[in-house]
């Protein structure tokens, strides 16, 4: 007899194992399947956790070069990368298993293997041997995430043809690292090699970096970047990649029609991620996905099958982590009754390069297609005391408001910790904050978030110390 559940979630990455655990809270009985034998998905394996590990570790290694210009003397600062990379394991490794202490915790079946669907209450699982059993769902949940999209004939190799999953674990800095697409993999990665020692080239086809930041921000990130000694190169479109005995070959046309070649150790492709649905056998059961081959869901996260779900990287939106929690912890209310929801208007994003950039809510160019008459307040760090007294006086702030409510409509930071600030601008979003609210909100001295209420401040042009 098989196994029978009243959820099961496909894929332990942050949608799906968020998603277990909220239905296991909600009193349902839960299963996890997972292929890759640890939880936590791209995110905690092979994404977020060790790249913000490295991220750290290699802007340790850059800023412990510049000690004696700070009064602290030291001996000769040189790189160990067995050593980092070790660290950046165990970070994986701690969290990795912490997911799997919480599946326990909360009673939740954590079965390994491949799943497959059945039909629309069975799902098949091979487990790492080839063995099989079926088990039995009252609610499929598919929460698979996305991979890597490599160019056109052209396969990873993940030793000099890299995705993001080889640029993180890359044996010797390479003396020269190409990089195609300036989006936040190749900006975080680019940062990474940089400052491990690596000459960089970003290879973008754009004209700007990062498409989708507010375009002011986004120029200033780049200026920022160069000035790292990051190298970029515009306008330019990949035609071929190819080997020989040093390394990679880059051939390119920029829009002058213009060709050039590149030369490297290794090239990192990071132009993108597509829904990862192998194995899943959904026309058979009759699910329907869209022409990038994300599921095709309702807004209750229903597939074309009403008792199986989707949420995360396989459908529509950003293919950010905490966009893919948020839909785990829905669908799992939803199911269980409650009135589950996300805000898709207020997803922060952020990128964890030094200085880092994070937003919440709308751009300017978005506002500007969408004919809303906006204002703007604008703080730069350099003015923010504790900005300068650390020595951290690079980015600004900037808040967008409704001309007429003056309600907040975006905010976007380029500067130090705007990772964690965008946190206090999500909160006053969601409960409708005006500009002056945040105004009249007492910020601590000194503080970099003081940056915030000057912005807010600017947008009558009040602000105090600029
Ligand atoms: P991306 O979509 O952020 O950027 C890809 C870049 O490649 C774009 O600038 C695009 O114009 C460019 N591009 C596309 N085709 C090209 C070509 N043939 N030649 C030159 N340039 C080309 O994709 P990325 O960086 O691979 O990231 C994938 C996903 O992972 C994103 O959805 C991102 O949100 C997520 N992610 C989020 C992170 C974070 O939250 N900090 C960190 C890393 C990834």
């Amino acid at each position: 007899m098989s196994d029978k559940f009243d959820v099961t979630v496909i894929g332990g990455g942050p949608a799906g194992y968020v998603c277990a655990i909220r239905a296991s809270q909600l009193g349902l009985k839960t299963a996890c399947i997972e292929a890759r034998g640890t939880l936590g998905g791209t995110c905690l394996n092979i994404g977020c956790i060790p790249s913000k590990s490295l991220l750290n570790l290699s802007e340790s290694f850059h800023q412990a070069q510049d000690f004696s210009k700070i009064g602290i003397e030291t001996g000769e600062i040189k790189l160990n990368l067995p050593k980092m990379m070790k660290n950046k394991e165990k970070a994986v490794t701690i969290l990795t298993k912490g997911v799997e202490f919480l599946f326990k915790k909360n009673k939740i079946n954590y079965i390994k293997g491949i799943g497959s669907l059945v039909d629309k209450n069975k799902i098949s699982i091979t487990d790492n041997q080839g063995i099989k059993k079926t088990i039995e769902s009252k609610n499929i949940i598919i929460s698979t995430g996305s991979e890597a999209t490599p160019l056109p004939g052209i396969e990873f190799d993940e030793k000099q043809i890299l995705s993001s999953t080889g640029a993180l674990s890359i044996e010797k800095v390479p003396s020269k690292m190409l990089i195609i697409g300036a989006g936040y993999i190749g900006l975080e990665m680019g940062s990474v090699w940089s400052r491990l020692g690596s000459e960089v080239h970003v290879i973008e086809y754009l004209d700007h970096v990062t498409p989708g930041l507010d375009k002011e921000i986004s120029n200033e990130f780049m200026k920022i970047l160069k000035k790292q000694k990051i190298n970029f190169h515009l306008n330019t479109k990949v035609e071929k990649i190819s080997k020989n005995n040093n390394g990679v070959v880059v051939k390119t046309v920029d829009n002058q029609d213009k060709k050039n070649i590149y030369e490297g150790d290794v090239v990192l492709i990071s132009v993108g991620r597509k829904p990862y649905t192998k194995n899943l056998n959904l026309e058979k059961v009759g699910i329907v996905c869209d022409e990038k081959g994300r599921i095709k869901v309702n807004k209750k996260f229903q597939t074309s099958i009403k008792n199986i779900f989707a949420v995360g990287d396989v459908i529509n939106g950003p293919m950010l982590a905490h966009k893919a929690e948020e839909e785990g912890i829905a669908v799992a209310e939803l199911i269980a009754g409650q009135a589950g929801h996300v805000n898709y208007d207020l997803i922060p994003g952020v990128i964890y390069t030094s200085p880092e950039v994070a937003y919440v809510g709308k751009t300017e160019e978005e506002l500007k297609k969408n004919s809303i008459k906006y204002k703007v307040g604008k703080f730069p760090f350099i003015a923010n005391s504790r900005a300068k007294a650390v020595d951290k006086p690079e980015g600004f702030v900037k808040i967008l408001a409704d001309d007429k409510t003056d309600k907040v409509l975006g905010v976007h930071i380029i500067g130090p910790h705007a990772g964690e600030m965008i946190a206090e601008m999500s909160v006053a979003m969601e409960f409708g904050a005006s500009s002056e609210d945040i105004a009249r909100t007492c910020h601590a001295h000194p503080t970099f978030s003081e940056a915030i209420k000057e912005a807010a401040l600017s947008v009558e042009k009040r602000q105090i110390h600029s």
